[in-house]
């Protein structure tokens, strides 16, 4: 069975705290009873009183990135459980943004995604190509070496993968539908080989200026289980239209 869908916004580095309350209260009047999960991830200092905004609504909460440990002297990391006891149910691991600001491995990131998955976190892991991979015909052998490095044996459901091009975050271009159905049908058949039938209860989520504008075809394409949405989820009014989206997918 497919699994359920997921819409998770990555706030990254943006917004203050009176604009989160406001974007979590408007999310959290207007998402009504759709059928498809929802997450926000807004930067660790502000998912307290997103937390407190969201309350019951149904929107998920997630972190950005976590550390490997517990606690421990750590200077300026956050611990999955620390944002578990935030009320945190998902963490995106291993952005590209991280990869390239923080040197982040895919060992690191196999790390906190066991990490997180122990503290009882659903883990995005993220992976992407280079436009200049891309161009050179490697997409699929670095989208292979990303999955086998970066996430580890674990419990499928508790795992979502986003496959991000590196070159369509925040650029406003996008993958044709059909360079986006080959990069998922792999990675399905990628995680299969390692799962077996578990694979399917992967969610496979495309990130890469997703708009309301292109939501509804690339939803349409075949192992495309959501989004990792950025630029587009900062407001209601761009982030509503693609969960609308998905929810008639
Ligand atoms: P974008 O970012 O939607 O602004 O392209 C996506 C992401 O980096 O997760």
């Amino acid at each position: 069975m497919a699994p359920r869908a997921l819409i998770a916004g990555n706030w990254k580095m943006n917004m203050d705290r009176v604009s989160s309350e406001v974007l979590a209260s408007a999310l959290a009047q207007n998402v009504g009873s759709v059928a498809v999960d929802l997450a926000v991830c807004p930067p660790s200092v502000y998912l307290s009183p997103v937390s407190v905004v969201l309350g019951s609504s149904g929107v998920a909460l997630g972190g950005q990135d976590c550390h490997t440990a517990q606690n421990g002297a750590h200077t300026g990391d956050v611990s999955p459980e620390m944002l578990a006891d935030l009320g945190c149910t998902y963490v995106i691991v291993g952005h590209s943004e991280r990869r390239t600001d923080h040197g982040e491995s895919d060992a690191d990131i196999r790390a906190k995604t066991t990490a997180a998955l122990a503290a009882g976190l659903r883990a995005i892991v993220c992976v992407g190509e280079s436009l200049a991979q891309r161009e050179a015909g490697e997409t699929l052998a670095v989208i292979a070496a990303q999955l086998a490095g970066s996430v580890p044996d674990a419990d499928p459901a508790a795992l979502v993968v986003a496959y991000e091009p590196i070159w369509a975050i925040g650029t406003g271009k996008v993958p044709t539908t059909g360079q986006i159905g080959e990069v998922h049908a792999f990675m399905r058949a990628q995680l299969r080989d390692r799962f077996g039938e578990g694979a399917d209860a992967i969610r496979l989520l495309y990130g890469g200026s997703v708009k309301g504008a292109n939501a509804a075809e690339i939803f349409a394409v075949n192992d495309v289980d959501g989004a990792l949405v950025g630029g587009a989820s900062l407001t209601a009014a761009d982030f509503l239209p693609i969960v609308a989206a998905l929810d008639a997918a």
